[in-house]
């Protein structure tokens, strides 16, 4: 007994000694330094540090040393240097960079080897920039299939986007440059994005909508969090308590800064006291309005230290570049445009394939490649997250290199391309190549000339889908229909020549009501980054097996998505906010400024909850045209029994996957589940685990997916917190959510 005292010491010793330590401690280095140094900073100092220096950095402290904090655009490439004040370019040319696949291509591989690797060249790439922070990744839930930013973000599924969204933080990070996870949180629409309050139910807002940032945050370690523009839950994004204060910091244990959206700082007083770090831009509110309100004593200069701190966190546990290290070498290196390759190749999804048209028969001598997304760069436009790429291989170019001299490969436009917005003086004379409306109908002379090089082809591969003007930051689409008369076009190319195959280039879904009967093969192509048109022709041509698979589902039509379904969406917030007046020449700033203050606040309910994409599809027994996590391969797999069972903290399902075709093939194992008799209201399944298994052909391998038992828990609004269900599970081994191949039963 008298060693009681002593062995309770060892074993709190040891609880504390194991205690896994928290990624966020990273950011915990630097105190007593950092004490040292508020102790030795002025006011002004201090405030200096809470707002904009220049559009993309916010100021250190020259005289003791601390460097400034330099913030570069992600998320799928180093934006270009822009003016100090803007985001006009700088003119530099060693800022070319690498541009990597976008959020939905990167989703579409399923490989979190790729997220991290991914990570790794975005991480770089900035270092090479002298860039701290990169302004990524963007990881909000695919809400609406119409979401202009949609190409942007990752996923409908929490699950996928929060595996995704942990790697490539982990890859940025690990490379010595901070993430900042943006849009923290419910940015799923630009409709109104600067005051729209989405309202949204707790528990739809844990399970759904905070996973991805919750598992970069407490997994990942993310040093910097971008608050969204918009409001949740009556909040403004940039000064909401409950995200910010009671959720990131408190219930995640959140060390680092949060820097707002830019333009997306509202008030001093809710700024300072709900959880901004840092204005971008500007200095109205976290600037001279600060000590202001401490001289009045609204605010303490306790409360300004704190912020500092938590600046100085990240500054710390972030090496500055030296200026005269910086920028010495061009941007974009060859092991990151490798990385941009590998990703586009497994990110191309085969949506259809009937009577093996593709790959590319030895037989085809002519191809006529149809539709001017062939040619078109993707690189930039969709208003910020574009990329000065070093190169950019477009479809029509990788066609034409892979099919070299013994093929014949032809281009025709097909159809006009809707620019849409455009800056600057109109032209002159009209581009016959242009539309001046997304829904002109199909022009009669391209359309002839598409039509008679497709009759002389041996195979026709059409080229449709959006562009980045259609689908980009600052808007939402009206729809999802093919735009400029593409879907009269596919149908004359087919009657001309049934040996057709669509290629599909956007970053969202489109509606393929039309075009389906009459395209035997469809791939989905994505914006998919400098290597895209190689990849893509390795597909064609089965050089490689395709492998990637939906990360959102594309709907028969707009109508049958939860949002649209529900009446959720659009509704009232089609009014005009100041980010949308932006677009509108014809105002003055002033008058967008008092258009924005006499309107009322638009409001986007969230009442379809947690049945967002797959979850609201299968539970209302609607068909979508292509289901989530849907893709084929050249090969077919053969998936074999599986053993399951629950012990411990997790369930682990084992099968062997074996590759049935001739040549090397990847899968992406999907593993959902569905619970029986449940007292709980669930979706009819969830994603919960996934692989994606590279195997050579003929290849069997066992493979082993596992799922955390804390994955399983619920949000309990009662208890206001996350809770077990013992229930009786059913788990669904498949190649995707409609195409599932095993079951087995567990109960937890
Ligand atoms: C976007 C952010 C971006 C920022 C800086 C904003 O309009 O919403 O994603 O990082 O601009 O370019």
């Amino acid at each position: 007994m008298k060693n009681f005292p002593i062995l309770t010491l060892l074993a709190g010793l040891m609880i504390v000694a194991c205690k896994p330590a928290s990624p966020q401690d990273r950011l915990m280095a630097n105190e007593a330094k950092i004490s040292e140094i508020i102790a030795q900073m002025t006011l002004e100092e201090k405030v200096n540090m809470l707002h904009s220096k220049t559009n993309m950095s916010s100021a250190g402290v020259e005289r003791l040393g601390i460097a400034d904090v330099h913030y570069a655009d992600g998320p799928f490439g180093i934006r270009e240097e822009g003016v100090p004040n803007g985001f006009q370019s700088a003119g530099w040319t060693v800022d070319s960079a690498t541009y990597f696949p976008t959020g939905s291509a990167l989703a579409a591989t399923w490989s979190e080897e790729l997220a991290y690797k991914y990570g790794t060249g975005m991480g770089k790439e900035a270092r090479l920039r002298g860039k701290d922070v990169i302004l990524g990744p963007a990881i909000n839930i695919q809400r609406l299939p119409t979401g202009g930013r949609t190409y942007e973000y990752l996923s409908e599924d929490p699950i996928l986007s929060a595996a995704l969204a942990y790697k490539y933080t982990l890859g940025v990070q690990d490379q010595g440059t901070a993430v900042c996870i943006k849009h923290f949180a419910v940015n799923n629409q630009e409709t109104n994005r600067g005051s729209v309050d989405a309202r949204v139910d707790e528990r739809t807002l844990r399970e759904i909508y905070l996973k991805p940032f919750e598992r970069a945050v407490v997994e990942g370690g993310a040093m910097s969090v971008m608050p969204a523009y918009n409001r949740v839950n009556g909040d403004y994004c940039s000064e909401n308590e409950h995200l910010l204060n009671e959720i990131l910091r408190g219930e995640w244990g959140f060390k680092g800064m949060t820097v707002s959206d830019w333009g997306g700082t509202h008030s001093t007083m809710g700024a300072m006291l709900h959880g901004l770090n840092v204005q971008m831009t500007g200095s109205t509110y976290l600037g001279p309005a600060v000590i202001d309100s401490i001289k009045t004593g609204a605010l303490t200069e306790a409360q300004v230290d704190e912020k500092v701190r938590q600046i100085l966190r990240v500054r710390f546990a972030i090496e500055p570049v030296p200026d005269d290290v910086a920028n010495q070498t061009i941007t974009s290196q060859p092991e990151s445009q490798r990385i941009a390759r590998e990703v586009a190749e497994k990110s191309i999804v085969l949506l259809k394939n009937e009577k093996g048209i593709l790959p590319i028969k030895s037989n085809v001598k002519k191809i006529a490649v149809i539709g001017q997304n062939a040619v078109l760069k993707t690189q930039s436009g969709g208003v910020g997250a574009g990329v000065k790429a070093l190169y950019e291989i477009t479809p029509l170019q990788g066609i034409q290199t892979r099919a070299g001299k013994d093929i014949e490969v032809k281009y025709a436009p097909g159809y006009k391309n809707f620019p849409g917005r455009r800056w600057g003086p109109a032209p002159a004379e009209p581009d016959p190549l242009v539309a001046t409306a997304i829904d002109e109908p199909a022009d009669p002379a391209l359309m002839a000339e598409a039509v008679e090089l497709a009759k002389n082809a041996d195979l026709v591969i059409f080229f449709g889908g959006t562009n980045k003007s259609i689908e980009t930051e600052g808007s939402d689409r009206a729809n999802i229909k093919l735009p400029c008369g593409q879907e009269e076009l596919v149908q004359a190319l087919y009657v001309a020549n049934p040996n057709l195959v669509t290629v599909l280039i956007s970053g969202g879904p489109t509606d393929l009501q039309v075009l389906e009967p009459v395209s035997p093969a469809i791939l989905e192509g994505w914006w998919n980054g400098m290597e895209g048109g190689t990849a893509l022709a390795e597909v064609l041509f089965g050089d490689i097996a395709p492998s990637g698979k939906l990360p959102f589902t594309f709907p028969v039509k707009l109508e049958d998505s939860p949002a649209y379904a529900m009446g959720n969406f659009p509704n009232s917030t089609r009014e005009m906010d100041l980010f949308t007046a932006l677009y509108r020449p014809d105002m003055t700033p002033a008058e967008r400024q008092a258009l924005n203050a006499r309107r009322p606040i638009p409001v986007s309910e969230y009442t379809e909850r947690f049945y967002v994409g797959y979850r609201w599809f299968d539970t209302s027994n609607i068909k979508p045209m292509y289901a989530f996590g849907h893709g084929l391969s050249y090969v077919t797999f053969n998936y074999g029994e599986m053993k399951a069972k629950a012990s411990g903290k997790k369930i682990t399902a084992t099968f062997t996957l074996t590759n049935e075709g001739d040549m090397d093939a990847d899968e992406v194992v999907q593993l959902y589940v569905h619970r029986e008799g449940s007292a709980v209201e669930w979706p009819e399944k969830e994603l919960k685990a996934f692989s994606r298994v590279s195997l050579k052909a003929g290849e069997s391998r066992q493979v082993t997916l596992e799922i955390p038992l804390e994955d399983m828990r619920y949000w309990d609004e009662a208890k206001n917190g996350w809770a077990d269900e013992h229930c009786q599970l059913q788990l669904l081994l498949g190649a995707a959510s409609d195409d599932i191949r095993q079951s087995a039963e567990v109960s937890i």
